[in-house]
């Protein structure tokens, strides 16, 4: 891990964990990332998810060779980063911990103590001299949890951003970023871009030379321009790059066939695109993808006078997470009274501008004459909605 002499990572990389938060698969686990600064003051930078407490300490023993820490700053609450705080400061009876206001009532909500006469709260532009090292205290509310904040170390320019810059996996930087950061990003902090907005706002301002993110990889060189970069379109809810993704369900497999020959007729006109089954797949995966390409097509059955479970929820997560400003084109399967187009019209109605295509496909139980020549206007259409988009 690159990192000047005097910060040690001394994080845990979690590969037991199926599900992060309860729902995220994590095929390749995921880092809970923590940072010691060796100054004239020792400060840790937040603790680790509690089935790694043990293990944790011991690298942050190990890190500070016999001495003792000065400061704990929580930039987060959220248990994967907090949930060891209440042993170490148990450990350590001289340790003081430092987090803004909105951090305190949490500690009392997990450890029944807001450690009182051992806490100092800092708010933006409030700053820490541990030495060499000055840190600078920078809000960042709702990335993701009202409490956070982000520290700028004035010193060695490094950026230590909680959440922001995150992403699934390994800690390595070795491994690829950008897919598992946007699945990350999407999934967990996709509904605030307003306020990673503002962030990225602030950290214009700073000389970066290293992002230290509480999940995946330290970020430095072209790997901040490009996160930069990335996080800037996420946040502004603006498709990454051309393409079209194709999210579907299917019961007895003719849905599931009209998809794949959207997918397929698509693909031979050199689009880029994916397709997801939402009853096998990752659905966040097929949500990472809603918000990477402008064009989205949702293909599905009426089931109990509404449409199939999958889809349901998929359109959930995308309604909640703010979905918008995307061309969405609807392909239905009805045996007998088709209205899962109209029901998914309906239940992405929160979503702000979003375009229908003007072609949209009818099955009625199996493709026919009539639904194939809808499949291949439906495929003409969006070809030319990514032909006149700017990318
Ligand atoms: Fe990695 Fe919001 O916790």
């Amino acid at each position: 891990m690159p990192l000047p002499a005097d910060i040690r990572y001394i994080g845990v990389y979690d590969k037991r964990i199926d599900l992060f938060e309860g729902q995220y698969p994590v095929p390749d686990g995921i880092s809970y990332n923590s940072y010691l600064i060796l100054d004239e003051k020792t400060a840790i930078f937040d603790t680790a998810d509690a089935a790694y407490t043990e293990e944790w300490l011991e690298s942050l023993r190990r890190a500070l060779d016999g001495s003792t820490p000065d400061y704990l700053i929580v930039q987060h609450m959220e248990p994967d980063h907090s949930a060891s705080i209440a042993r170490v400061m148990a450990e350590y009876p001289s340790l003081t911990v430092v987090a803004s206001q909105k951090a305190f009532p949490l500690m009392r909500g997990f450890f029944g103590t807001d450690f009182t006469g051992r806490s100092i709260a800092v708010s933006e532009g409030d700053t820490l001299s541990l030495g060499k090292h000055c840190l600078r205290f920078i809000s960042a509310p709702m990335v993701h949890w009202p409490e956070v904040i982000v520290t700028y170390d004035e010193y060695t320019k490094t950026l230590f951003s909680a959440d922001a810059f995150g992403r699934f996996g390994s800690p390595d930087s070795t491994s690829p970023w950008k897919d598992e950061a946007r699945r990350y990003y999407i999934g967990i902090v996709g509904k605030y871009g307003a306020q990673v907005s503002a962030l990225l706002k602030k950290a214009a301002s700073l000389d970066i030379r290293r992002i230290c993110s509480l999940h995946g990889p330290v970020l430095e060189g072209d790997a901040i321009t490009e996160a930069l970069r990335l996080y800037t379109l996420w946040a502004s809810y603006t498709p990454e790059e051309s393409g079209i993704t194709i999210a579907y369900t299917s019961v007895y497999g003719n849905t599931k066939r009209a998809a794949q020959q959207l997918y397929e007729t698509l693909l031979s006109r050199g689009v880029t695109i994916t397709l997801h089954d939402l009853a096998r797949g990752d659905v966040f995966s097929a949500v990472a993808d809603a918000f990477r390409f402008p064009v989205l097509v949702l293909a599905t059955t009426t089931y109990n006078a509404d449409i199939f479970p999958f889809m349901r929820e998929f359109t959930d997560h995308l309604a909640e997470r703010g979905f918008k400003n995307r061309t969405v084109a609807l392909i239905e399967n009805g045996s007998w009274a088709p209205m899962a187009a109209k029901i998914m019209r309906e239940r992405l109605s929160s979503c702000k501008d979003l375009c229908f295509a003007e072609n949209s496909v009818r099955i009625l139980s199996a493709l026919s004459e009539e639904s194939n020549a809808a499949l291949n206007a439906l495929a003409e259409e969006l070809s030319e909605t990514l032909a006149k988009a700017n990318f």
